[in-house]
């Protein structure tokens, strides 16, 4: 069955637009209900607006504190009553209270292979460490930064010579694959939680 989801984005949104093409070549079985963004100059938006999405605003430097603004969050996600909500470059940690209202229904991308390098400036991180690989990781939502239960995970090598920029490019690159994927597997119900452990069942893809 046709499944809701809604993604909320803070900037660039590629990724969104990758969950939005994905979409469109009939590659996940959803319906994208709504944009959110904390930042009203995000390009998400107007990616959004290309699509038909709608677009809901929570600016959060016009609430007088992270709690009011966390509140009003949950209010517009709640009234969105989606199956699935997507953290694609939302670069805001989510409260405590959001997350046990969306426990395993709020995914995550994050730029490296967790659980190194959790955090802002995950590529960043990893090339000042000198890792030989990177990638990124699909994980869903839990009160931890970073540290929910892991869906899907991608590599990439860290090539001599590279940049924040080169990596982060090629990091990118596997990130618009594993999202859409990860997300499809959500909305084919193959994923079952098994303790902090996420089985994907069999399917045909
Ligand atoms: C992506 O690389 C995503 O993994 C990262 O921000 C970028 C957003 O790009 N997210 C985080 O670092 C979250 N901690 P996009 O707006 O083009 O999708």
């Amino acid at each position: 069955m046709m499944k809701e989801i809604v993604v909320l984005s803070s900037g660039r949104g590629s990724n969104f637009q990758a969950i939005i093409d994905a979409i469109g070549r009939g590659e996940i079985p959803a319906r994208c209900s709504g944009l959110v963004t904390d930042n009203p100059s995000a390009y998400a938006i107007t990616r959004a607006e290309k699509a038909g999405i709608p677009v809901f605003i929570i600016d959060f430097s016009s609430f007088p504190s992270r709690e009011a603004y966390e509140e009003e969050l949950l209010r517009v996600l709640f009234d969105l009553s989606a199956d699935l909500y997507i953290l694609a470059g939302y670069m805001r940690i989510v409260g405590a209270g959001i997350v046990s209202a969306f426990r395993w229904r709020m995914m995550n991308i994050h730029p490296a292979l967790l659980p190194g390098f959790p955090g802002l400036h995950a590529q960043r991180q990893a090339l000042d460490y000198g890792v030989r690989v990177s990638g990124c990781t699909v994980h869903f939502v839990d009160e931890g930064t970073d540290s929910g239960p892991v869906i899907l995970q991608a590599c990439v090598p860290v090539l001599p010579g590279d940049d924040e920029e080169t990596l982060s490019a090629r990091i990118l690159e596997e990130e618009h694959r594993c999202l859409p994927k990860a997300i499809r597997l959500f909305c084919d119900d193959r994923l079952e939680m098994i303790g902090r452990q996420v089985r994907i069942l069999p399917g045909n893809s």
